[in-house]
């Protein structure tokens, strides 16, 4: 079997060649098939962002509005799906009910099922995901309170139709404000992809297996729950809210985070790659400031967050370790802003993800990458002799 390198959480290991995503942890650097974040986050829309990375270039203006229209058209979901949203408990999270529903498109078209499946069936299950997991995370919101479905509307763009599919009642106006489309328009442009962070690497890895984009995203969704990773955004909310509801104290929480005998950790700090700032939260830092502004909001954690930032990065356990905000400590509070409970945080991550998620997996299966089977050193027992249950203690 050879001589196997151990390194746990693939800390310095390649796992694949790419020409998606380039990241410098030392200089803060991110681009998107060489373009760089800022000017992305400041110049394009979401579904332009997606095309450029699903597909390797910027989309022409008919491109765009091509790929925009194929989105459109599949909007929709299935009437069955109604009944499935009915089967969850309104308390469900809305994480795990995204990650079923989009395993179950697997029943509903079943054609992305075979691994030779032909590129029209690949990019229709490409443009299905884009188009309807906007429809579900939104249908499962609406589920979790009670409120009829709204059904896609489709003279309105990507954002602003998930807006409308959210907040939207029957028999009433909603207007959309355009400083929300924007703000979650950059958002997700920000969230779009990573290179091969736990759940795209955890795409990769079910796809690498032949199985399905559906199945292979619904893995990744599971991933991108945790805590550790996208599940951090909704963490960092509670964490602050909990600093509030106890006096304000940060210097106390920054005490708990450096403590080892405790495990609570600065959520929204520190990322393995990044180890001098991370670019997304530079951006989102100042994209929170304006829309709290823009939208007339005061939100008391925003100053918890100040203060509890300001706090760590003069610390020096925080320095030594070189801990960072991340792209999650300010997210939530911009999402909150916007009116999103704080359990649909991470499926905003997930919308945000999605472009990415689907650029990996198609790059892995396009330069035929083998299945993703890593080793081990195995520290367990030596061979003996199989022992008789009565004869066990
Ligand atoms: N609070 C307190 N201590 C921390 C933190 C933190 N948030 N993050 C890392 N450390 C300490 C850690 O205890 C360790 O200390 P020591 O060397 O004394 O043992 C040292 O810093 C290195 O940490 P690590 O856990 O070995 O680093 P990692 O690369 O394995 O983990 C991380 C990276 C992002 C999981 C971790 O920093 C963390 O748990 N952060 C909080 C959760 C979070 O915000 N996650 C979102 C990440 S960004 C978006 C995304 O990926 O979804």
């Amino acid at each position: 079997t050879g001589f196997i390198t151990l390194d746990t959480g693939y800390k310095n290991t390649g796992a694949t060649k790419s020409s998606i995503t380039f990241l410098d942890g030392e200089l803060g650097v991110l681009s998107y098939r060489g373009y760089p974040i800022e000017q992305l986050a400041e110049k394009a829309s979401f579904l332009e962002v997606a095309y450029l990375l699903i597909y390797g270039e910027l989309p022409t203006a008919d491109q765009l509005s091509n790929f925009s229209n194929r989105i459109t058209k599949h909007t929709n979901l299935h009437e069955n799906f109604k009944k499935i949203f009915d089967g969850f408990p309104s308390n469900a999270h809305p994480m795990g009910v995204l990650s079923s529903l989009v395993s179950s498109l697997t029943a509903f078209y079943p054609g992305a099922i075979d691994p030779d499946a032909n590129a029209e069936v690949l990019d229709l299950t490409i443009v299905r995901l884009m188009a309807k997991l906007p429809t579900i995370a939104a249908w499962s919101y609406k589920n979790s309170k009670g409120q009829p479905l709204m059904y896609p509307k489709n003279n309105l763009d990507y954002v602003s139709n998930f807006l409308y599919m959210m907040f939207a009642l029957p028999n009433q106006d909603y207007v959309i404000d355009p400083v929300v489309v924007e703000a979650l328009n950059v958002l997700l442009i920000l969230h779009a992809d990573h290179e091969q962070n736990c759940s795209t690497s955890t795409v990769r890895i079910v796809g690498s297996a032949h199985a399905s984009l559906y199945s292979s995203v619904a893995g990744g969704i599971n991933a991108l729950w945790g805590p550790l990773h996208g599940g951090a955004n909704q963490a960092v909310i509670e964490m602050l809210e909990a600093i509030k509801n106890d006096g304000g104290d940060v210097k106390k929480y920054i005490a708990k985070a450096k403590d080892k005998n405790d495990n609570f950790r600065l959520m929204g700090f520190g990322h393995r790659v990044y180890k001098n700032f991370d670019p997304r939260a530079k951006i989102i830092k100042k994209a929170c400031d304006s829309v709290l502004a823009k939208l007339g909001v005061k939100d008391p954690v925003l100053e918890i967050a100040k203060g509890l930032e300001e706090a760590a990065l003069n610390d020096d356990y925080f320095k030594e370790r070189k801990l960072y905000p991340n792209v999650d400590f300010y997210s939530g509070i911009i999402y909150r802003a916007l009116g999103l409970r704080t359990d649909l945080f991470t499926v905003m991550f997930a919308l945000g993800r999605l472009p990415g998620w689907i650029a990996q997996w198609k790059e892995m299966r396009e330069d035929n990458e083998p299945i993703g089977r890593p080793r081990q050193v195995y520290i367990g027992s030596n061979t003996r002799d199989f022992v008789p249950i009565d004869k066990r203690k």
